[in-house]
């Protein structure tokens, strides 16, 4: 590591913001001993505000069917190898319940852009869900909408919403994204959700096709400005039923890397230590956490749909029931020395 390195780290540390380009310095500077002090920092932080505590959300897959086509994602609606489900109503109640008795106080909705989903109907199962579990906070996970949508959701009780913005680069976005999908209406939903009141988290995949050094600083940059509750980012990892099967998958190193600097750019930001983390490396929830995460989510959907919930290859947890995917993670938090509290895990400001 250079001294200069040192230095846009120690910057970095103090003021919480960089340049666009010192940015891209840091991100093509990486090396184990840049990754280790900036770690070290970015725990430093996060002790300081909360401690050894890793939040947990359950997380249950409501739906696979999609209008998207998103050229990464296995639920693309070009899939047509993809098996598709829908959760009933009464199904994801029964998620929630079981999730409830299992200690979760967060449970997050997510789901491809799946057109029977219509304001009335989520709405209802958002209300169903505050009213069963008043403690409770409900997270959507559920794609792009109008803005009225998401005023009726956060009026039916949503108190989150997680949007990954996938990357902060207009072109990048084009090629990850099929022409009828604008990169200007996703930064319009994160505003309108920010606006209403949600909570937001975005986000985007490390390591995703045509994604470089400059696209990155674009990244943290974005999300210096846009001072995101939740920040959702994993390794890009390829489906072998899209377009870029024959990519290779980001790295653990360059992941963990990131995590500690988006630490240090928003020092309480919610950070999942996430599933497709899990999925390139056997510890590598444990080694995000290590890194600067703070947050794991493990999975609450009925286990004959995991399966099929496949955004990428060899995706993690889908054999296991709703418990054993809690005590696993449990499990695998402490032995890192880190703690799992169970209550909402509102963000510490
Ligand atoms: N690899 C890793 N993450 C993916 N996602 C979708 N497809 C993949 C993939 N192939 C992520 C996207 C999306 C989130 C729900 O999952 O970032 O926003
Ligand atoms: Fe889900 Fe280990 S975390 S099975």
């Amino acid at each position: 590591m250079t001294e200069r390195i040192r230095e846009l780290i120690e910057k970095l540390a103090e003021a919480h913001s960089l340049a666009l380009s010192e940015y891209q310095e840091l991100v093509e500077a990486q090396c184990p001993e840049a990754a280790n002090l900036l770690a070290e920092k970015a725990i430093a932080v996060r002790r300081a505000i909360y401690g050894n505590a890793v939040y947990v959300r359950g997380l249950i897959e409501i739906s696979n069917i999609c209008r998207n086509d998103c050229l990464y994602c296995g639920i693309r609606r070009s899939n047509a190898h993809c098996e598709r489900y829908r959760l009933s109503e009464e199904e994801i109640l029964a998620c929630g319940e079981e999730g409830y008795r299992l200690g979760f106080r967060t449970f997050v909705l997510q789901g491809g852009e799946d057109p029977f989903f219509t304001d009335q109907v989520l709405c209802r199962i958002v209300t169903a869900l505050k009213t069963a579990h008043p403690d409770c906070a409900v997270t959507l996970s559920m794609g792009e909408r109008s803005r009225e949508s998401y005023q009726k959701l956060r009026e039916a009780g949503a108190d989150r919403y997680l949007l990954r913005h996938e990357t902060a680069d207009q072109e990048h976005y084009g090629k990850l994204h099929p022409a009828e999908m604008r990169f200007e209406n996703r930064m319009r939903c994160l505003r309108d959700l920010r606006e209403l009141g949600y909570q937001v988290g975005c986000g985007f995949m490390v390591g995703s096709p045509g994604q470089t050094s400059h696209t990155l600083a674009e990244d943290l940059k974005f999300i210096q400005e846009f001072k995101p509750d939740m920040c959702g980012i994993g390794p890009f990892v390829p489906h072998k039923d899209t377009p870029f099967r024959e990519h290779s998958a980001g790295t653990l190193e360059q992941t963990c890397y990131l995590l500690s600097i988006i630490r240090l750019i928003h020092p309480p930001v919610l950070l999942p230590a996430t599933t497709a983390l899990g999925t390139i490396h056997p510890e590598g929830r444990e080694l995000g956490i290590l890194a600067g995460a703070n947050v794991v989510m493990p999975n609450l959907s009925p286990v004959s749909v995991r399966k099929k919930y496949e955004l990428y290859d060899n995706k993690i947890c889908t054999g296991e029931e709703s418990a054993q995917c809690k005590d696993c993670l449990s499990a695998r938090v402490a032995s890192v020395g880190y703690e799992i509290v169970t209550d909402r895990g509102d963000i510490k400001k």
